[in-house]
């Protein structure tokens, strides 16, 4: 595996690849690996020629009381990490190769990002799209990958692609969860050991709301049911719980058949969030 920090050396090996006529997949992410990374991470190995990683703490979709700073980092584990799935090409930029100079162009995230993490995290879905569309155009990947545990930000990353004809394919990778049903996230280190014991309750609670929606038909009920059980099994906070339709994240109708349930819980300080996504009909 190469790890390379300038835009300069990664053109290289993107160059080297593209005259080989050899197919790229791009895994980005912002470090600290875990198995839900190297999932994504595994998926590419079997769909693609070359697997790419970038890790870049992006601070650009970070708010200014968010956790930028205190972000877990430790690229001399997440190299190894990545080594052992077969990623051939390691990015891991500085800020300012990333972000050298500010002509005031922006991104701005549309619908999609006015709900959910959105409505709590102004900006944020902005900074992604601003730091995803460099990569894509950094990287030119066939396939780029996108974990489910972030639905709504493989929504409209997806969206972006399809409205600007960015020339790849998005593939999405279902959740990895800790054996008691925690997603995996690199914010679970945050947590105490009291919180980490807690913390399971969340993904039960999206599990209760989806069984209840799915005999009775009855989001409030899903959503009281569920809200009551991480008040009751938590001294959390939810920040949101809600069904929308998916992927468009619209409020449920009649014609509905794709779901997305989602919920952000303060866990004391740690935000986590978790997702289930069904079909009905
Ligand atoms: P990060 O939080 O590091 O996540 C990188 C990718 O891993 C995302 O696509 C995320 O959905 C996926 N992922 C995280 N936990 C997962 C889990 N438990 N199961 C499956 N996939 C999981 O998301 C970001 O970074 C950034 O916003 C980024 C897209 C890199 C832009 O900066």
């Amino acid at each position: 595996m190469e790890v390379v920090k300038t835009i300069a050396e990664l053109k290289e090996r993107v160059q080297k690849a593209k005259v080989a006529g050899k197919t790229i997949g791009l895994v980005p992410t912002m470090g600290f690996l875990h198995e839900g990374h190297l999932t994504l991470a595994n998926t590419a190995r079997q769909e693609n020629d070359v697997v790419m990683m970038s890790i870049f703490v992006n601070p650009t979709q970070f708010g200014p009381n968010e956790d930028f700073k205190s972000y877990p980092r430790d690229l001399e584990r997440d190299c190894k990490l990545a080594k052992s799935v077969g990623v051939d090409v390691l990015f891991a930029p500085t800020v300012e190769e990333m972000y050298p100079t500010d002509g005031g162009i922006y991104i701005r995230a549309g619908r999609q990002s006015k709900i959910l993490c959105g409505a709590s995290r102004q900006g944020h879905f902005d900074g992604v799209l601003q730091v995803v569309s460099k990569l894509f155009h950094l990287f030119e990947p066939d396939r780029a990958y996108f974990g489910q545990k972030d639905a709504q930000q493989v929504a409209i990353v997806q969206t972006m692609v399809r409205d600007y004809n960015f020339p790849l394919e998005i593939r999405t990778v279902p959740i990895v969860r800790e054996e008691d049903g925690l997603a995996k996230s690199s914010r679970n280190v945050y947590l105490t050991e009291q919180e980490r014991k807690e913390a399971p309750a969340i993904y039960e609670s999206l599990q209760i709301a989806k069984e209840e929606f799915l005999a009775n038909n009855d989001v409030s009920k899903a959503i009281e049911l569920a809200t009551k059980h991480i008040e009751t099994k938590t001294s959390g906070k939810i920040d949101y719980l809600e069904f929308l339709s998916y992927p468009d994240l619209k409020p449920v109708a009649d014609e509905t058949n794709h779901f997305l349930l989602a919920t952000a819980v303060y866990i004391g300080k740690t935000r986590l969030i978790d997702n289930i996504i069904f079909h009905t009909k």
